[in-house]
């Protein structure tokens, strides 16, 4: 699942990256903007992939129908700081917009996500430094999720962090799934091209 798939780039990388695993994976995209889920249903039609693609707020609707039922969630949340009455804007400034600290909408997306996670569920998400990712890990550990940084890049205008976190309950058993279990990081996961698609496009 993407919330807030804007042009559906990383959804549609997805379902790409992921078609090797067979037709049995479901994705979902979410996004605020009517204007983005179309774009986004053009960017899955062009490239030959399906999701389905959901005009809501956060993931406002589909709670019930997937409470713990999500193993991996995306977020490249609306993080620049910006007056609160910004996100309230329709349109565009919506993709950046905030609030204060920058941390308005992540931290409604936050429990939203806690909500839909599988045990074995993992959430990636994008922050930037001025939206403190190291409260964002301590919001989360409070919720029972270990957190990692996989990346960090810095711009001349932004200090960026892929963010990562799985239940806690899963994280000392990380080790001995490396070997075997399909779905660890060190083994499948590993071989997608995350990093390139990141080089790529800084
Ligand atoms: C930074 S852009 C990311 C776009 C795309 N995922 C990408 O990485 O290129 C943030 C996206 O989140 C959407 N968004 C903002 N607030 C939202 C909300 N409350 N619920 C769902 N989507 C939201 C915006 O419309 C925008 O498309």
């Amino acid at each position: 699942m993407e919330i807030g798939c804007g042009s559906g780039y990383v959804i549609t990388s997805l379902a790409i990256m992921l078609r090797q695993l067979g037709s049995g994976t479901q994705y979902l995209a979410t996004d605020i903007n009517q204007h983005a889920v179309e774009t986004t249903q053009g960017t899955l039609e062009a490239h030959g992939v399906h999701a389905d693609v959901i005009a809501t707020d956060i993931v406002s609707g589909l709670e019930k129908h997937l409470h713990g039922l999500v193993d991996v969630v995306v977020v490249n949340p609306p993080y620049v700081p910006t007056p609160e009455e910004e996100i309230e804007c329709k349109g565009i400034a919506s993709s950046w917009a905030g609030g204060l600290n920058g941390r308005q909408v992540i931290d409604r997306i936050l429990p939203a996500v806690h909500e839909l996670l599988s045990e074995r569920g993992w959430l990636y998400m994008i922050t930037l430094e001025d939206n403190d990712p190291l409260d964002i890990c301590h919001l989360m550990n409070e919720k029972g999720y270990a957190s990692r940084v996989l990346l960090k890049r810095c711009t001349e205008e932004e200090s960026l962090y892929v963010l990562k976190f799985w239940h806690e309950a899963t994280a000392g058993t990380n080790s001995s799934h490396a070997a075997k279990s399909p779905r660890s990081e060190s083994s499948w996961l590993s071989q997608l091209p995350f990093r390139s698609l990141w080089h790529k496009n800084a």
